[in-house]
């Protein structure tokens, strides 16, 4: 029989299938997560840059839900992603907020016949790049498109331990196969390498690790299974009893308790040399 093809997380075709499987960019699970986490942080961080005159840049934008929410407190914000339908939704939600001073844009930063990155803005106009748990290759382009004196504010998800209850369910379940696992290694020397690549520098970086608590069964299934093909996987009810055993052994007073793992940065631009 043919091995299951699985697209490796955060891939082109994995945010491809999973717009096929939810409408926009979200964690389809509810979790506690712990307080002062890098989330939390980020929002608290950009917040430090607002200012009427502020042109900011979004990458990976998603259903735009983040452009949305911050565009009050900024002159303009260009947003953009290359999935068509997060597009679509970003752009209803902006029809229905009225927010005036916010640009969607449908487009992907890389060329990879070229082997280029470009980023949707003109040379020298952008005084805030902003980029959650994004890509990293736009990097590449960031000091044309930004004003001297310009940050680039980034949140990353961060390698999380595996936990020792993933190897009791069935291999397509393991936490590896999870759109939650980044496989990427150290995301700290990804975020140094390609800024120096750049002719940039990290200003300033912070990890953040706090517990994540799931409680119940169902929500821990939503987590494991996210983003891959429901036909071709265990239903909740095949393993329900495997995830039972896992609560009673691994579980905590509040239930299943994850990593939740986060690495948030800072460079400024210099550009008058
Ligand atoms: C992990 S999601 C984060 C979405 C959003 N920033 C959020 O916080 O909910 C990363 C997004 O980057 C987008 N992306 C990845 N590579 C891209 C590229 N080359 N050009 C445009 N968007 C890209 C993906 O389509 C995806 O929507």
């Amino acid at each position: 029989m043919a091995e299951l093809y699985i697209p490796r997380a955060h891939s082109n075709s994995w945010y491809e299938h999973l717009a096929t499987l939810q409408a926009g960019y979200y964690y389809p699970w509810n979790s506690e997560i712990g307080e002062r986490n890098g989330e939390q942080a980020f929002l608290e961080l950009i917040e430090e840059y607002k200012g009427t005159a502020v042109n900011v840049l979004e990458v990976g934008c998603g259903h735009g839900e983040l452009a949305l929410s911050i565009a009050d407190r900024y002159g303009h914000v260009t947003a953009y992603d290359r999935i068509p339908s997060y597009i679509e939704l970003a752009n209803k939600s902006k029809d229905d907020t009225g927010a005036g001073n916010v640009e969607f844009l449908c487009y992907d930063a890389q060329n990879p016949e070229l082997h280029q990155t470009t980023l949707p803005a003109r040379t020298d106009s952008v005084d805030l790049i902003i980029c959650r748990r994004g890509p990293l290759h736009w990097i590449e382009d960031a000091a044309r498109v930004c004003r001297d004196g310009a940050w680039i504010v980034a949140l990353n998800p961060m390698e999380e331990p595996i936990p020792a209850w993933s190897s009791k369910l069935p291999h397509l379940l393991h936490f590896e196969n999870s759109g939650r696992h980044t496989g990427t290694g150290s995301i700290h020397q990804s975020v140094e390498n390609r800024l120096h690549q750049a002719g940039l520098t990290l200003h300033s970086g912070w990890s953040f690790d706090v517990p994540e608590t799931f409680g119940s069964t169902h929500e821990l299934y939503r987590m494991i299974t996210w983003g891959l093909p429901p036909r071709k996987i265990p239903s909740y009810e095949d393993i329900r009893y495997k995830l039972d055993a896992i609560f009673d052994r691994y579980g905590e007073k509040d239930g299943i308790v994850l990593r939740h793992c986060r690495f948030l940065w800072r460079a400024q631009i210099h550009k008058s040399k």
